[in-house]
Parts: structure tokens; C-alpha cells; sequence
């Protein structure tokens, strides 16, 4: 991933004299100490991060918090009353007006909360608007259009007009209209905090599946934190204009900034933010096919378990054999793979733990992680999925149960 944006120093200051707000942001003085001295409002204060190309970053936040204010700056809808924003090496603070245009038309395009549609304007109408005033000729524009109502699953509803449509299904009339100028960054206010759960959580993954085929850069607003953590990349939390953290959604919740930051997560569900491979462990023990059930069985003793994976040349996961087959086998005059045992549960790298809870009840040995070649990248004790998701507080003597 490369940098598309750098958010260097900014800050957005209301009323009559906001360059006079400056120096005390410089010196420190609380958002509200500047409206008590000056009576101007701080929408966004000195604000420095970077958005990477093709990445979902939310900016989540209470009401007030700054999040519209620091999302417009990035269209110039708000001028910056300080610092710079950098879009690919372009600080577009100081573009000409036609350049700004220009950015606007092909760079970046906003979906707004309220969808914005011109309700005398068919969906088809509204959807080429963007191509329209481009003077784009009108079968290319139709075309064009029509290619973005059925990427947002809207097709057959071209003609009709954004009153005959339902909430959500105008919501994606306002994405396919953001999405016809093709720009590189979709900028979304709130886009679905008019929506009902229901109809929230499929426009959630609709989106990140739309992400995936078109590779935007989304800079997405929250105030949800399950939201915010479901769908971004990486999240910036803000608080009276400040940009808190900025991390993805595991970073924050292992180490956040701050107790405000702690009390605003403390009710997320752990395990819909946590993967497999955040909570697995490099296996210490693994013996290969061709080791032979002796090098097996001193693997398992020496390591004090009770049984080990076994893998090929690769690393491919061929299945795990427990220390009494072992023993048995050796006796029996057996081969390491006439003993593999395959009941073994597998799981990906990817997976969240809430999905993995249901596997772990199920198996009788501890997951087996393997990455998409198949490759066997660590294991999860089944009590580590089962009691709270971190291995910390699991005791030593249970590491041990497998
Ligand atoms: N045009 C404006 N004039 C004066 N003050 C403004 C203006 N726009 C925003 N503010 C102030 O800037 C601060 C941040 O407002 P902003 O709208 O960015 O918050 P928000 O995080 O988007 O809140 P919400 O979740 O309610 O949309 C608030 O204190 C608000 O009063
Ligand atoms: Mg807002």
C-alpha cells in the first residue's frame, strides 16, 4: 500500500476571525478554552495522519466530535483554516480553482447521510448527473450509469424516481451516483446511519464487497463503533476536534490511547474484531511426515504434549497423531502416516473468533491454523477461543492439554 493522502497539522476553526484561533491551538489551549476566550468554535484540531491507497479509514466520533468538518476538508467543501492536506503529492489547500474542480470531478466523490437525490430526476437521471455536467455524451454517460446501478444490485429500477425507492435502496442510488465519476476516494458521511439494522449491516458488507472489486480509497463516518470496526481498515477516533488514535481496529483495542478511547470500545464484541491469527501460536512442536514415529513421540516429550501436527516437505497440514498411537505404533511396528488422524479441525487465518467458537466446542484437538496454501501457520488451544480470547491468561499447565 502507498500513502494517497497526508493529513499534516490541520485545523478548522469557525467564526469571524479563525486564522486568530491558530496560535492558541499551537499553545495548547483546550477547544473549549477558545471559544471561552475568543468565541470561536475548533471543528478539527491540528489533525496529522496518513490514508493509504485502497484502504477503508473511518473516522468515528460522538456528535460534535469533528468527524463532518475533517471529512469535508477533504473535498474543500471546508477550507482548512491551518496545515495541509496532501493528495498524492498535491497539496490541495493551495490548488487554483480549476484544479480543485478537477479534483472534485475526477478524484474525489461524497455520498452523503441523507443521500442528497434530486427527486424530479428519474435514478438513471441522478446516477449520470456527475457525467452530465462533464458534458459527457449522452449514450456513453447512460452507459456508464447504467454499469453503476447494477453494480449497487439497482437494476430495473432505472426509472424509477428516489421517492418509489426505499431508504437503503436510495442510500445505493447516492453510492452508484459517487461512484460514475470513477474517483479514486469515496468520501461517506454517515452514509447509513438512516437505515435500519437490518438494512444496515447488508449495505456494511455490500460496501467492503464493492471495495474489493474497485479498490477505492474510503474515507468512512461513524459514530457506530461496531460499524467502525466491522468495515474499516483503520480507524480514527476523535474527540472535541482532536484525532485521538488512529490504528487498525486490533490495534486499538489491545493498547488504546487513552480512558476515553477504553470507555468507548468497552462494548465491542472482542470476537468479531479478532482473527485466528491474532490469538494463535506458532506451533513448537511439528514433526514431518518422513520424521518417523520416534522423532514424533521425543517431539511430544520433549515439548510435554500429547499430541503434534504432522505436515509434509511443504508444510501442508497432513493431520496430527497423538503420543499413545505413537507408542502403540512403534510397538505394532507401524508408520507415522498409518497413524495420522485427519479428525482434526482446520481453520483460516482470517476467520473471526465469533465463527471459530462453534469449531472449538466441536474438536477434540486444538485448531489447526493454515494460511490460503495450506500451510500450517500456528494452533488455538480450544480454551483460548472458549475463555475470553486472549492467551495471556491462560495458565501455563493448560497450555498443555493437547
Ligand atoms: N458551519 C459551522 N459553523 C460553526 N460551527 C460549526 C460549523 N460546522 C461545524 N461546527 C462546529 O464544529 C464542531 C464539529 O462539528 P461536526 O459537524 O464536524 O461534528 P460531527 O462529529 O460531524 O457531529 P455529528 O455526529 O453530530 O454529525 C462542532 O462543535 C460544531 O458546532
Ligand atoms: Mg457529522
Amino acid at each position: 500500500m502507498s500513502v494517497q493522502i497526508q493529513v499534516k497539522n490541520v485545523s478548522k476553526i469557525f467564526g469571524s476571525k479563525p486564522k486568530s484561533a491558530i496560535p492558541m491551538i499551537k499553545e495548547g489551549l483546550s477547544k473549549e478554552e477558545i471559544l471561552k476566550n475568543t468565541n470561536h468554535t475548533v471543528g478539527v484540531y491540528d489533525a496529522t495522519f496518513d490514508i493509504q491507497k485502497g484502504e477503508v479509514f473511518v473516522i468515528m466520533g460522538l456528535s460534535g466530535s469533528g468527524k463532518s468538518t475533517l471529512i469535508r476538508c477533504f473535498n474543500l467543501l471546508n477550507k482548512p483554516t491551518d496545515g495541509s492536506i496532501i493528495l498524492e503529492g498535491q497539496d490541495i489547500t493551495k490548488c487554483s480553482r480549476e484544479d480543485l474542480k478537477k479534483v472534485r470531478q475526477e478524484k474525489i466523490a461524497m455520498v452523503f447521510q441523507h443521500f442528497g437525490l434530486f427527486s424530479h430526476r428519474t435514478i438513471l437521471a441522478n446516477v449520470e448527473y456527475g457525467l452530465e455536467i462533464r458534458n459527457v455524451p449522452k449514450e456513453k454517460r447512460q452507459e456508464i450509469a447504467m454499469q453503476n446501478i447494477e453494480t449497487v444490485g439497482l437494476s430495473g429500477y432505472e426509472d424509477k424516481y428516489p421517492d418509489e425507492l426505499s431508504g437503503g435502496m436510495q442510500q445505493r442510488v447516492g453510492l452508484a451516483r459517487a461512484l460514475t465519476n470513477d474517483p479514486d476516494i469515496l468520501l461517506m458521511d454517515e452514509p447509513f446511519s438512516a437505515l435500519d439494522p437490518l438494512i444496515r449491516r447488508e449495505m456494511q458488507l455490500e460496501l467492503l464487497d464493492i471495495q474489493e472489486r474497485l479498490q477505492k480509497t474510503i474515507i468512512f463516518i461513524t459514530h457506530d463503533v461496531n460499524e467502525a470496526f466491522r468495515i474499516g481498515d483503520r480507524v480514527a477516533v476523535m474527540k472535541d476536534g482532536h484525532v485521538e488514535q488512529v490504528g487498525t481496529p486490533e490495534e486499538i483495542i489491545a493498547s488504546p490511547a487513552n480512558d476515553y478511547i477504553s470507555e468507548f470500545i468497552k462494548d465491542i464484541d472482542r470476537s468479531k474484531v479478532f482473527q485466528a491469527s491474532h490469538i494463535m501460536t506458532k506451533p513448537n512442536a511439528l514433526v514431518s511426515i518422513k520424521d518417523g514415529l520416534n522423532v514424533a513421540v521425543k517431539e511430544m516429550r520433549e515439548n510435554g504434549i500429547s499430541s503434534v501436527f504432522v505436515v509434509d516437505r511443504s508444510r501442508r497440514l497432513q493431520g496430527i497423531v497423538t503420543i499413545d498411537d505413537a507408542i502403540q505404533g512403534i510397538k505394532d511396528n507401524q508408520s507415522l502416516s498409518d497413524l495420522i488422524r485427519e479428525d482434526i479441525t482446520v481453520v483460516e487465518e482470517e476467520e473471526y473468533i465469533n465463527d471459530l467458537i462453534p469449531k472449538a466446542l466441536e474438536s477434540s484437538f486444538p485448531l489447526a491454523v493454515v494460511n490460503e496454501n495450506q500451510k500450517l501457520v500456528g494452533y488455538i488451544l480450544r480454551v483460548h477461543v472458549l475463555s475470553g480470547l486472549t492467551s495471556d491468561d491462560v495458565s501455563e499447565s493448560e497450555e498443555y492439554v493437547y
